[in-house]
């Protein structure tokens, strides 16, 4: 039976006054405020709103970069916290994974909070120079360089010339194929060795067998680490172990890693070189309102885990990073939309459609069956019924809560002017969907608004037109 997700208000009773819905989601006077920004305001008449002097057209997307400030500060709080009650020797190093949303407001917001950057493609590497090239790359920050960087690539080339520009810059070998061309560079590369390890195992044998084109097996990892020693230009210095993603029972999650912690160790005792066990990935974020992760007890149990590994094998605790992708991005971004119809057919539940498209927005809740957050930005202080969401393709898929869901959806039953929200989308969704392009039943893509705060706490806004008519039918070949 599918776990049943709460992804909006649950009663067909108007919302408390002042109800809290996430720590950044609050209901006042009827409307939802996303820390205090009036969305329906925005959605109404957007020139009411201090410092934004455009009228904004629904739909919209909304970014929220002090979100993924917020994130970043609060991770590091609290693995801050465990090391001090621990004792924990080793240093945490907080990655941003930029396949989550690579976007620039993004990708220059995270490096202004000065995580380490994480990257899995060629052009990532364009975009790595780029921002050395503004001062926010600067050179204590590690680029670690993830994906399939097989010698022919772009991507391996790719690599090497940016070390000449960036040499803190470690490339984590998936495979054994891809050492030749760092060791023929010449250049001093600090490595990492990733291992396969995706998905639940219990032992050593267990995660051999893990089905997962990630990573090398035990036998390929002892025999990458022999040739990194032996190369005179290469330095073993990264272990790498991603798990899975949106993990949300914590046991699972330092269950899964347990096995590469040995191998972490094992491999520390010959090469005092290797310093940072890296965890990738899967740090799960609330998506759903019911979402529920103790983060300390979650870093605890890791942190406290990683230091009985190493005593048992007598070897100094490594200095741990994560891989934070969907942690960092999901909660900054929202995506509005109008009630076009309300449409009663006598289908189970009244339809209300939408002035865009679920699937084309939130690709993996059609393809995947996820869930998001989706709430009315009016008339909360008014009765409530259950509904389902219709985009406005001709796609029978384009629906919400997507298929075979059994989590309730309910909305205003005043349907005049009402506006609503998806959020917790800002991570795979956007970089999945594709930005500009064509998309399904070729509906154009929405004006984007990047909304920040500056060092008093003022709004500051940022308008990315969408597509226009004419740039839709020039991307598909129609010429006036
Ligand atoms: C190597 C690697 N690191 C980090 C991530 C980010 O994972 P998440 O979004 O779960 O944080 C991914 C996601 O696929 C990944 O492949």
């Amino acid at each position: 039976m599918e776990k049943i997700a709460k992804i909006g208000w649950e009663s067909t009773e108007p919302v408390p006054a002042g109800h809290q819905f996430t720590p950044y989601l609050q209901e006042k006077n009827g409307r939802l405020h996303l820390d205090g920004l009036d969305l329906a305001q925005l959605m109404q008449d957007s020139t009411q709103l201090s410092g934004l002097d455009t009228r904004l057209t629904s739909p919209l997307e909304v970014v929220y970069l002090p979100l993924i400030r917020q994130r970043i500060a609060e991770m590091r709080a609290v693995f801050a916290a465990v090391r001090e009650e621990l004792n924990y020797a080793g240093q945490f190093h907080y990655a941003y994974a930029s396949k989550a949303n690579a976007a620039e407001e993004v990708i220059r917001t995270t490096l202004g909070t000065g995580a380490h950057h994480e990257m899995s493609s060629t052009i990532d590497v364009d975009i790595a120079r780029l921002m050395i090239a503004r001062g926010l790359l600067t050179p204590e920050r590690m680029i670690i360089c993830n994906g399939f960087k097989a010698e022919t690539t772009d991507y391996a080339a790719n690599i090497i010339r940016l070390h000449d520009q960036h040499p803190n810059l470690i490339p984590v070998v998936e495979d054994l194929g891809e050492l030749p061309p760092l060791i023929r560079s010449g250049r001093e590369f600090q490595v990492g060795i990733r291992q396969k390890c995706y998905g639940p195992h219990d032992d050593l044998a267990d995660m051999d067998r893990s089905n997962s084109r990630f990573g090398m097996d035990l036998e390929d990892v002892w025999k990458a680490v022999d040739y990194i020693s032996a190369a005179p230009n290469l330095q073993l210095t990264m272990y790498h172990a991603m798990v899975g993603s949106q993990i949300l029972n914590r046991e699972d999650f330092v269950e899964w890693l347990e096995p590469p912690m040995e191998v972490y160790a094992r491999l520390r005792k010959r090469h005092p070189s290797l310093r940072i066990f890296n965890f990738g990935g899967g740090m799960p974020v609330r998506m759903t309102l019911n979402f529920q992760f103790d983060y300390r007890a979650f870093i605890h149990l890791l942190l406290a885990t990683m230091q009985q590994m190493c005593a048992r094998y007598d070897v100094p605790v490594p200095d741990i990073m994560g891989e934070f992708g969907r942690y960092t991005t999901s909660e900054h971004g929202a995506h509005l939309f109008s009630i076009i119809t309300a449409k009663d057919n006598f289908s189970t539940l009244p339809w209300y459609i939408i002035d865009g498209s679920i699937m084309t927005s939130f690709p993996d809740s059609w393809a995947l069956g996820e869930h998001f957050i989706v709430l009315p930005l009016n008339y909360l202080d008014q009765p409530f019924q259950q509904v389902r969401l219709g985009g406005i393709t001709c796609d029978s898929d384009d629906v919400y809560p997507p298929h075979n869901s059994a989590s309730p959806l309910y909305l205003p039953v005043e349907t005049e002017g009402l506006a609503i929200g998806f959020f917790s989308i800002g991570a795979y969704q956007e970089m999945l969907g594709g930005v500009r392009g064509s998309k399904h039943c070729v509906l154009p893509e929405a004006n984007e608004l990047v909304v920040d705060r500056d060092e008093a706490g003022r709004w500051q806004y940022d308008i990315i037109p969408g597509q226009a008519a004419a740039d839709v039918l020039r991307n598909l070949g129609y010429r006036p």
